[in-house]
């Protein structure tokens, strides 16, 4: 029997012209080596001979893939396959341009080792220091250092010495240990797979030697666990729950423990595709029959019964940010980490990671390809693991509630402990109990509008309306609010998240006593009216969109703060410097342009009487 060759996953990264596509297309040439693009081949031929060595791992590769595809997104990495005598190997080739974290950290989420290229002439760029950021991050553990261009840089010893001592810093930095540093001219082949005779200083092996020879431990977990990707339930006697081996292995007869519920069951069956199997390994995509009917959905993990991962619902993670639109703490987004996807806020951004230098960095908010240590707050637990443990549940990618485009990409850290310290006090008089002795259907009147659209003055007739029918109403004004609660906030877009979100909870908690809460915010962004929507039940949110142009707005100026913000005396503000998104769904749309607002508190009140409201 012949011995299977092992497989080594790597990505090439570097700045755009370091000459990424000439080193790989050049170590082919030399070496005389066959260039197989169906990935599709490989994977078959992986799962023919299945040893746990050269098993491909593709589950976060087609997992991240799949995940970009649902969204129309195409991710611009291409995967090269070749193989020497001694090894096969999967080169992911990322861009090196301006948008590269989204492809850099796609690639290096399923490589063993990342060669990184450094124009000897340039030396190290902040580019090169960002990549070795997210390499260390996703626990890429080898790395070389392809110092290239050696022949405008007359192949001076001193040169490739002053290069890789100066990477070498960086990359201890991010903890990476494992570096081996090769002078290459990549356009001639010096030391890619024959030794250069124009650098003879140099003793240590060609990039080819060291690819074929680096020893890569094997990082797979090895207590089962398999995410449920879905169940299959055929027929009434059928139920089967369906998913990728996440690490390990599970044979029929295995004890099992399913998280989050934490019950356990046995391993009645193990299917690969329609047949049956004593037992499946890492990467294998499998069907798993229980000997006990236990409620278990997609999302859920099936795990060996004395399995380390965890259940929380407030995480500490590093987040790579790949959007253009910054990140902002408190706004929405979706997680998706395994095959759950949960709602999530970034509940604080603890520090940026300094690339161009090891300070970390202060920030309110995170811009495109910033790297950084924050809080997560998810809307349910999850089942996950850090990072440094399993890759499939210590990961996860971060989704726009509104677009569905990934915007990031994180890494479990460790779970918070007040996630599991906090509990819901149940009350006992319910929210049911303290609407009926108001009598009244509690609901919450979400005004939003320019700054001077008149959605304060409407707000105030109805409040005074619902009133003297009886009504048990509170009338929730941003500059109130703004006097108290939020006296800490101004107007940038981060604090404009934090205000509504802030406003959000409380009028929540009004409508939980009861009452008809009238909110009158400018509130400008979509995905922030969207989250304070889903604080409430169907039916108890309604969005009024007071529709007043801008020009009509300014010709008012209430309170003189468009001429002041037209002077440059008053900074970001709505409508000027600072964006106001219209809503696209408002349950009521009042033309702002009328000029009486008694009209128009008219026309809400018929509609609060049409839904039965009042
Ligand atoms: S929001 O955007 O965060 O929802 P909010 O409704 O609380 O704003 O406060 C808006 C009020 O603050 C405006 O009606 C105006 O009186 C005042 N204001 C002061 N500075 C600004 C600014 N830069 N942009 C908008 N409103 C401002």
């Amino acid at each position: 029997m012949s011995v299977e060759k092992s497989l080594l996953r790597f990505l090439t990264c570097g700045s755009v012209d370091d000459g990424k596509s000439t080193l790989i297309g050049r170590m082919l040439y030399d070496g005389g080596l066959v260039l197989d693009d169906h990935l599709a081949a490989l994977a078959a031929d992986s799962r023919k001979h299945g040893t746990t060595g050269d098993s491909l791992d593709f589950a976060l590769l087609v997992d991240g893939l799949q995940a970009e595809r649902e969204q129309g997104i195409t991710i611009d990495v291409a995967y090269r396959y070749f193989s020497t005598p001694k090894r096969k190997f999967i080169v992911a080739d990322t861009p090196g341009h301006e948008q590269y974290t989204r492809n850099m950290a796609t690639g290096a989420s399923v490589s063993d080792l990342a060669v990184v290229l450094v124009d000897a002439g340039k030396g190290i760029l902040t580019q090169t220091r960002r990549h070795v950021a997210i390499i260390g991050l996703m626990g890429v553990g080898h790395v070389v250092l392809a110092v290239n261009k050696m022949d405008l840089a007359e192949f001076s010893e001193a040169r490739f010495h002053e290069i890789s001592a100066d990477f070498r810093e960086t990359a201890k930095r991010h903890g990476i240990e494992n570096l081996t540093a090769v002078p290459v001219v990549a356009r001639d082949g010096d030391n890619l797979v024959g030794k250069s005779s124009r650098m003879p200083w140099y003793e240590g092996p060609t990039l080819l030697d060291h690819l074929e020879a680096v020893e890569i431990s094997s990082s797979a977990a090895s207590s089962m666990r398999l995410p449920v990707q879905w169940v299959s339930r055929p027929n009434r006697e059928f139920r089967g729950y369906c998913g990728t081996i996440a690490g390990g292995s599970i044979g029929r007869g295995d004890g099992v423990r399913v998280l989050p519920s934490g019950r356990t069951s046995t391993v009645k069956r193990v299917l690969v595709g329609d047949r049956d199997v004593e037992r499946a390994v890492a990467g294998e995509a499998i069907t798993v029959l229980l000997a006990d009917e236990l409620d278990i959905s997609r999302g859920d993990v099936i795990a060996a019964p004395d399995t380390a991962l965890r259940v929380a619902d407030q995480l500490a993670a590093h987040i790579v940010w790949m959007s253009e639109q910054p990140l902002l703490p408190g706004r929405p987004y979706l997680v998706k980490c395994g095959t759950q996807t949960v709602g999530a806020t970034i509940s604080s951004i603890k520090h940026k990671v300094g690339i161009d230098s090891a300070e970390d960095v202060a920030a309110r908010r995170l811009e495109t390809n910033d790297i950084a240590s924050c809080n997560l707050s998810l809307s349910r637990p999850i089942v996950f693991e850090p990072f440094a443990d399993c890759q499939t549940l210590g990961s996860f990618i971060l989704i726009d509630k509104m677009t569905f485009a990934t915007v990031g990409a994180g890494l479990v850290d460790f779970e918070l402990r007040r996630a599991n310290n906090i509990h819901w006090q149940s009350l006992e008089v319910s929210k049911a109990a303290r609407a009926s002795a108001k009598s009244q259907k509690p609901c919450c009147l979400w005004f939003t509008g320019l700054s001077g659209s008149g959605k304060s003055t409407i707000a105030n007739l109805i409040d005074k309306r619902l009133m003297s029918l009886g009504h048990h109403t509170y009338l929730l004004d941003g500059d109130n609010v703004r006097h108290g609660l939020n006296r800490d906030l101004g107007f940038t877009d981060e604090d404009r998240v934090e205000n509504i979100r802030r406003v959000a909870e409380v009028a929540r908690l009004m409508v939980d006593a009861g009452l008809v809460v009238l909110v009158s915010f400018i509130s400008p962004f979509r995905a922030e009216r969207r989250m304070a929507r889903e604080l409430f039940e169907d039916g108890e949110f309604i969005e009024v969109f007071v529709d007043t142009p801008l020009d009509v707005c300014e010709a008012r100026d209430p309170k003189g703060l468009y001429r002041k913000a037209r002077a440059g005396q008053l900074a970001n503000f709505t409508g000027i410097d600072s964006a106001y998104e219209a809503p696209e769904h408002a349950e009521v749309r009042l033309d702002g342009r009328v000029v009486s607002a008694e009209d128009l508190a008219g026309q809400l009140m018929n509609e609060l009487q049409v839904r039965r409201l009042v």
